[in-house]
C-alpha cells in the first residue's frame, strides 16, 4: 500500500447560501484514498455523501457554494484551481459515475458518439481512433457485441447496460481516481453484483483509487478495503473494513451494522433501526451531533463537540464514549471467558 494517498481530502467544509441563510452540508471531512484501494463512504440519506463527492469534483454552483479546506491531488489543492484547470482534471484524471444512468446519458446521441466525445475532449485523438477506443472500453465493461451496441441509443439497451456505458465513459480516459456515487442502487441485485465486480476488476487493471458512495454496508463489505462513516456532514468513524465491522466504535456505526439483514439470521427477528431522524442542517445539535439519538449520551456529549481521534489500527472515531465503551466491552468479554 502506498504511504502517500492518491487523493487527500483535508478538513473539507462545504457551505451553501440558502434563503434561510448559510447551511454547512459538509463540515470538517478528512480522508484519503490510495492507489488500488476502494474506500467506502456510508451514512443515512442526507448526511453529505454526495455533497462530499461533488465538492471533490467541484460540480456545485460556485455562485452559492463556498468550499474550505483542501482536496489534494498530485500536489495541488483542487479547490484553488482555475475553472479551466479543473475541467482538465474532471473526467480525465478524476471521473465520476452517478446514480441514475438514464439522466446522465443523452437520449438522442448514440452510445459510441457519447463515449467517443469524452475521449476526443480529453485526449488529442481523431474521431476514428476515439470510436475504436470507445468500443474497447465497452468490451472491457463486459458488454456483448460492442461493435453493434456502439451504434445504438440509450433507450435501446437495458438499465444494467446503460450503467456499464456510464462506467465505460467514466473510465475512457483511464482516470487515476473514480468516484462512484451509489452506482448500483437503481439496478436489480444480480446486475448490481456484476457492476460491483466490474468496478473492482477495472480498479486492479487500471490501478485506480475508488471512492464508493453507498448506504449499503453489504456493498462496503464486498468491495471496500476502508470505510468512512458520515453523520450529518461529518466523518464520525473511519477504519479498515475488517476492523470496523468486527469492532465498530461509534454508537451510530454500531446501529448501522445492526440494521443489515443477516442472510442466515432469524427472518422473524425485527430489523434494528436507529431511533429518531437526522436533524435538518438548520438545526445542527450543539455538542455531539448524534447525541440526541444516542443511548450513551450524557451532559458532556450534548454540550461539547468531540473531535475525530485515532484509536489504533488506523481506526478513528468522533465520540466521547468510545474508550469507555471499548473498556466496558473488553471487561465483559474477559469476565465471560474466565
Ligand atoms: N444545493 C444545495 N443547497 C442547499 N442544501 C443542499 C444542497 N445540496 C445538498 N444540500 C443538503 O445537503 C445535505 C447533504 O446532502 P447529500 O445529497 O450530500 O446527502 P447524501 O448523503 O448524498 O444522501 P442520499 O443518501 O440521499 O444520496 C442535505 O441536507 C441536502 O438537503
Ligand atoms: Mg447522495
Amino acid at each position: 500500500m502506498s504511504s502517500q494517498p492518491l487523493l487527500e481530502v483535508n478538513h473539507l467544509k462545504t457551505t451553501f447560501a440558502t434563503e434561510e441563510g448559510p447551511v454547512t452540508a459538509v463540515d470538517d471531512v478528512t480522508f484519503g484514498v490510495n492507489k488500488g484501494e476502494t474506500i467506502g463512504i456510508v451514512g443515512e440519506s442526507g448526511c453529505g455523501k454526495s455533497v462530499t463527492s461533488e465538492s471533490i469534483m467541484r460540480l456545485l454552483d460556485e455562485k452559492t457554494t463556498k468550499y474550505e479546506g483542501e482536496v489534494l491531488f498530485e500536489g495541488k489543492n483542487l479547490l484553488q484551481l482555475s475553472k479551466a484547470d479543473m475541467r482538465d482534471i474532471r473526467g480525465n484524471k478524476i471521473s465520476m459515475v452517478f446514480q441514475d444512468p438514464m439522466t446522465s446519458l443523452n437520449p438522442v446521441q448514440t452510445i459510441g458518439d457519447q463515449i467517443a466525445e469524452v475521449i476526443v475532449i480529453h485526449q488529442k485523438v481523431s474521431k476514428g481512433e476515439a470510436f475504436k477506443k470507445a468500443e474497447e472500453m465497452l468490451r472491457l465493461t463486459g458488454i456483448p457485441a460492442p461493435e453493434k451496441r456502439i451504434n445504438e441509443y440509450p433507450h435501446e439497451i437495458s438499465g444494467g447496460m446503460r450503467q456499464r456505458v456510464l462506467i465505460a465513459m467514466a473510465l475512457a480516459c483511464r482516470p487515476k481516481v473514480l468516484i462512484a456515487d451509489e452506482p448500483t442502487t437503481a439496478l436489480d441485485v444480480t446486475i448490481q453484483a456484476q457492476i460491483l465486480d466490474l468496478i473492482d476488476e477495472l480498479k486492479s487493471e487500471l490501478e485506480m483509487g475508488v471512492i464508493m458512495i453507498t448506504h449499503d454496508l453489504g456493498v462496503v463489505a464486498e468491495v471496500c478495503q476502508r470505510v468512512v462513516v458520515m453523520y450529518l456532514g461529518q466523518v464520525i468513524e473511519e477504519g479498515e473494513v475488517g476492523t470496523l465491522f468486527s469492532r465498530p466504535l461509534h454508537p451510530y456505526t454500531r446501529g448501522l451494522l445492526k440494521s443489515i439483514p443477516q442472510l442466515d439470521g432469524d427472518r422473524t427477528e425485527k430489523l434494528h433501526v436507529i431511533e429518531g431522524v437526522v436533524p435538518p442542517l438548520t438545526a445542527v445539535p450543539t455538542g455531539c451531533r448524534f447525541a440526541p439519538r444516542c443511548a450513551f449520551a450524557d451532559d458532556h456529549c450534548t454540550s461539547k463537540a468531540p473531535v475525530l481521534e485515532e484509536i489504533g489500527d488506523g481506526q478513528k472515531v468522533r465520540c466521547w464514549k468510545a474508550d469507555e465503551l471499548l473498556k466496558k466491552e473488553g471487561h465483559e468479554h474477559n469476565a465471560a471467558t474466565i
